[in-house]
């Protein structure tokens, strides 16, 4: 039985296949329709979401199968005072794969040492969010064709933003790309991801301050909110919240085939202008977030895909 807890759990061979099967689903999606039928996906939620979670759902409706589960960790067990692995063990019985997102780092890999059927982390504390990288990878690769030799901005909370750690370290596995990283100096990627990047050793990477001076020489934008929740004082998000703005005037310093990506939720960092912009994907990337989760669920589900 798999689980996909980290972005790496997939060899490139795997991520291959399943990039080629989210491209083929979103092509024909009514081709997977009963793919899943009467097979349940359980999504415990810990932590909100929008995205994550509905598109989790409405990729096992989209393949016939059903959902359950809560969006909060109020509404289950957990106020109670149940543990993670005992949940998951109940859960087990219940459903036949699930999606855990929680504020604790390595909560899904908790659990998954306690399940009997396939744990997907849907993002953990400021650690990994590894279907978020799919659904980046599936963007990335559809809009530009490949990760080899591009150059790659990442912008804003670098430090607490799990989806910029998830995708680095899925890059790194690909040559020669350029990571430009853009955060004020407070916001910087944890150590162990700038020794990740060091230690692959066929990548370069900047750390800059000035959005400005990095538009030039991008291939993708890759925008982030500052990630509030994981602050521990209001003052010092409230300084933070508005250090980058990317807006119109940014946006001509660009090359004319840029794309601007952004996991969303947005919140000012990118002013709403930019959406008219036809570089502007982050809205498209979210569609892909779709094919992509119904590629997982029916990779790890071992499903056949119909003729
Ligand atoms: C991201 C997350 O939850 O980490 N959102 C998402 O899943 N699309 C990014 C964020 O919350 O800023």
């Amino acid at each position: 039985m798999r689980h996909l807890l980290s972005p790496l759990d997939l060899s490139t061979d795997e991520l291959d296949k399943l990039l080629d099967l989210a491209t083929d689903i979103a092509a024909d999606p009514d081709k997977y329709s009963e793919c899943c039928n009467k097979k349940k996906l359980a999504t415990l939620f810990y932590e909100p979401s929008t995205r994550t979670r509905l598109s989790f759902e409405a990729a096992m409706l989209n393949l016939g199968g059903s959902v359950l589960g809560f969006s909060s960790a109020d509404s289950s067990s957990a106020a109670k005072g149940e543990s993670v692995a005992d949940t998951i063990r109940v859960i087990s019985c219940y459903a036949d794969i699930c999606a855990m997102r929680h504020p604790k780092e390595g909560a899904p890999l908790v659990a998954s040492l306690h399940s009997s059927i396939p744990v997907i982390n849907a993002g953990d504390g400021g650690h990994q969010h590894p279907t978020q990288t799919l659904t980046d990878l599936l963007t990335i690769r559809s809009l530009k064709g490949g990760f080899d030799n591009l150059t790659i901005g990442l912008c804003g909370d670098l430090k607490f933003g799990r989806t910029v750690h998830s995708l680095i370290e899925s890059l790194l596995r690909y040559n020669n790309i350029k990571f430009v990283l853009i955060s004020p100096k407070e916001l910087r990627i944890p150590d162990y991801i700038r020794e990740s990047i060091i230690n692959a050793g066929n990548h370069e990477f900047v750390e800059m301050e000035r959005l400005e001076d990095a538009m030039p020489e991008l291939d993708i934008l890759y925008m982030t909110r500052v990630q509030k929740e994981r602050f521990f004082s209001e003052e010092e998000y409230l300084r933070m919240k508005g250090y980058y703005i990317l807006d119109n005037a940014k946006m001509e310093l660009a090359k004319k085939d840029m794309i601007v990506l952004h996991p969303l939720p947005r919140v000012n960092e990118i002013s709403v202008e930019v959406d008219e912009d036809e570089r502007a994907c982050y809205f498209k990337q979210a569609q892909f977030g779709v094919y992509v989760r119904m590629a997982l669920i029916m990779t790890l589900l071992e499903v056949d895909v119909p003729c």
